[in-house]
C-alpha cells in the first residue's frame, strides 16, 4: 500500500520527480532496477537480496524483467526516469550497451549502479555517479581449475586411460560475457599451474542454462563416449546440474557408484548445486555472493540518492577506484558446503 501510494505520488508530477531525483529525503529513496532476465537462477538470488537490503534501509525498490532484450531494458530505464526514481540499478542485457544508459542517468542526474555484467571502464569513468558491483570472474575460474587439480591429486585413478593427461570438457556461459570468457580462461590456467597436463576434448556455450547444459553434454557423451571424458568444468551451476542430469541418465554421478563418477564443477553455489555436492554428484563450485552483491548495490544507490558520500564507512563495503565494489568468490566443496546452505 505504502509503495503504491509513493509511486503514484511521484508519477503525478514529472516536474516534482525531476527535482526530487538528486535530493531524496531520508527513507524516501525509490530505486528502479532492471534485471537482464528474471528466469536466471543466480540473478533471482541477487534480486531477492536487493529487495531485502532495500527493506532494511527503508528504501523502495521496483524490479523489472528486461526479458533478455536490450531495447526493452532501454525503454524500462526511460520509464523509470519519467516516473521519478531516485536511483537506478542495472543488470545490463548487453554490457556493451551500458554507455547510452549512463547517458540517460547523467542527463537526469541520477546514480546508476551496474551489477553482474561489467561495463567498460571508460563508460563508468565518464560519470561520477556510475558504479559497478560484481565479482572477479578470474577468481571463480581459478577455483574451478583448482578443484580439478585437488581431485586428480587425491584420485589418480580418475585418469581413466592412464595417459597422464586430463581429458576435459568445458561448458561455457554466454558468448561475450566476461564471466564466461574469464572463467573459461582461468580454469584451464589453474589446472596447468596446479601441475596437470590437460587436453580439451570439447567445449561449447550453454548460455548459463540447465537444459542447454544437459543437451550439450548429451552430444559430447555421444560423440566422445563416457570413458574418454575425465572432467567437466562449467561456467555456472545451472549448466553443471544439466551436465549431471545427462551423466545420471547413463548411470554416472548418482552418488552411489564411485567407479561411475566424472568430476563436474560449477560456479554460483545455488541451493540445488549445494544439494548435488552433498549427494556426491558434483565435485564443487564457488560462492557467487548474491547477498553481498545485492546489498552493496542497494546501499550505493541509496547513499548517492540521499546525497551521501560513497565511502567504505557509509556503504559497509570496500570501494575501489571510487566506483567499484568487488565481492570475493569462495571455494565450496563437500567439506564446507553446509556453511553456504542458508545464504
Ligand atoms: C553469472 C552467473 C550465472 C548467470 C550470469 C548472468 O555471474 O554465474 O549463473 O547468472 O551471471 O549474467
Amino acid at each position: 500500500m505504502f509503495k503504491t501510494a509513493k509511486i503514484s505520488a511521484i508519477a503525478a508530477s514529472v516536474i516534482l520527480a525531476t527535482t526530487m531525483a538528486g535530493a531524496a529525503q531520508a527513507d524516501d529513496t525509490l530505486i528502479g532496477s532492471c534485471i537482464y532476465k528474471f528466469d536466471d537462477t543466480f540473478m533471482t538470488g541477487v534480486r531477492i537480496n536487493m529487495q531485502k537490503a532495500a527493506e532494511e534501509i527503508n528504501a523502495e525498490i521496483e524490479l523489472v524483467d528486461s526479458q533478455n532484450r536490450q531495447p526493452t531494458q532501454n525503454d524500462q530505464v526511460d520509464t523509470f526516469i519519467t516516473k521519478g526514481v531516485n536511483a537506478l540499478i542495472i543488470n545490463p542485457v548487453d554490457r556493451s550497451a551500458a554507455g547510452p544508459l549512463v547517458g540517460k542517468a547523467k542527463a537526469a542526474d541520477l546514480p546508476i549502479v551496474f551489477i553482474n555484467r561489467e561495463p567498460d571502464n571508460k563508460v563508468l569513468k565518464d560519470y561520477s555517479k556510475a558504479y559497478y558491483v560484481g565479482a572477479k570472474a578470474e577468481e571463480s575460474g581459478t577455483i574451478g581449475g583448482q578443484l580439478i587439480v585437488e581431485y586428480f591429486k587425491a584420485h589418480p585413478e580418475a585418469d581413466k586411460n592412464k595417459d597422464g593427461v586430463v581429458q576435459y570438457i568445458l561448458i561455457k556461459g554466454e558468448q561475450g560475457h566476461q564471466d564466461a570468457t574469464l572463467r573459461s580462461e582461468y580454469c584451464v590456467k589453474a589446472m596447468k599451474e596446479g601441475g596437470l597436463k590437460v587436453e580439451e576434448i570439447g567445449s561449447d556455450n550453454a548460455n548459463w542454462d540447465k537444459v542447454q547444459g544437459h543437451d550439450k553434454m548429451k552430444n559430447f557423451i555421444t560423440a566422445k563416449g563416457l570413458d574418454a571424458i575425465e572432467a567437466v568444468l562449467c561456467n555456472n551451476d545451472d549448466m553443471a546440474l544439466g551436465v549431471i542430469e545427462a551423466l545420471k541418465s547413463e548411470g554416472y554421478n548418482t552418488g552411489k557408484d564411485p567407479s561411475k563418477y566424472i568430476p563436474v564443477t560449477g560456479v554460483d553455489a545455488t541451493a540445488p548445486a549445494l544439494q548435488a555436492i552433498a549427494a556426491g554428484q558434483m565435485l564443487g563450485t564457488s560462492l557467487n555472493d548474491a547477498y553481498n552483491q545485492g546489498t552493496a548495490a542497494v546501499r550505493i544507490a541509496d547513499a548517492v540518492a540521499q546525497g551521501k558520500e560513497v565511502n567504505d564507512a557509509n556503504i559497509g563495503y570496500t570501494i575501489t577506484d571510487g566506483q567499484y565494489v568487488w565481492i570475493p568468490y569462495v571455494k565450496v566443496t563437500a567439506e564446507n558446503y553446509q556453511e553456504f546452505m542458508k545464504k
